[in-house]
């Protein structure tokens, strides 16, 4: 066991909800909320049209601006697309890649996720890789199997690092139902997967800030990151607003 201590991170996935003003009222917000709030890495993730504004209003902050997609090539004819370049251009330090809503509603596919994920890493942007299972795959007891395989394959070529790679689980059962995975339940399949780095890449595995996300709220927030491998949450709903999405900063901060 190493003594790594990883600072905890709470991240916001607006998905798609928010114009431009909406969301720089949220960040205004928010900035004012956790401006007394220290020892947690505090990342927003607004719609692609919002990212330019959004960015401008974090000038000064330390708060970590994320797409919440992108297509793996720089540029060239892809037609709807963006681009690490083009994300990191406009301001962005992260990025959410292979959500379950993009892996169930647009086809994405582990290998995807990996090319995506080291294309953002070329161009200084960290990726925050999600994964996670299916009710019916919970159910079946395939869990740690399915994570693990996801993890492995969805991180072919990618940069194993604690400062340029964020890993995120999220079960699908638990994303927008308001069912939360028990802490402990979490905390078995965060510990297979640092486990399962560590045997892949070594001590760096400590290093790495794995997130549970899935209905995270302020209620449920400081039970989930009481874990010992749960590093911070990946948070939907709750951070559509500042006086859900603060508390859950708060806890993180401890
Ligand atoms: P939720 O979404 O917090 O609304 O469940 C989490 C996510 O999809 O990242």
């Amino acid at each position: 066991m190493s003594d790594v201590t990883r600072t905890p991170v709470v991240a916001g996935n607006w998905k798609l909800n928010q114009t431009i003003d909406e969301s720089l009222t949220l960040v205004r917000q928010l900035r004012e909320a956790i401006s007394g709030v220290d020892g947690v890495e505090v990342i927003v993730g607004p719609v692609a049209t919002a990212l330019h504004a959004v960015a401008g209003e974090l000038k000064g902050s330390n708060i970590g601006l994320a797409a919440q997609n992108t297509h793996h090539e720089a540029s060239g004819a892809f037609t709807g697309e963006l681009s690490p370049l083009l994300l990191a251009d406009v301001g962005c330090t992260h990025c959410i890649v292979g959500h379950s809503e993009r892996r169930q509603l647009f086809g994405e596919t582990d290998a995807g996720v990996g090319r995506k994920a080291a294309a953002l890493q070329a161009h200084g942007l960290v990726p925050i890789v999600c994964l996670g299972e299916t009710l019916e795959q919970r159910e079946a007891g395939e869990t740690l199997g399915v994570c693990l395989g996801q993890l492995d394959a969805s991180l072919d070529g990618v940069a194993v690092a604690g400062d340029r790679l964020i890993v995120a689980y999220e079960p699908v059962w638990a994303i927008g139902t308001g069912k939360t995975a028990k802490a402990s339940d979490a905390q078995e399949v965060h510990a297979a997967l640092r486990a399962r780095l560590r045997e892949a890449h070594g001590e760096v595995a400590d290093s790495i800030r794995i997130l549970y996300g899935g209905s995270v709220k302020p209620a449920n927030a400081a039970e989930l990151l009481a874990e010992v491998d749960i590093d911070g949450a990946l948070v939907g709903g709750a951070s559509l607003k500042a006086e859900t999405f603060a508390p859950i900063v708060e806890a993180a901060a401890g």
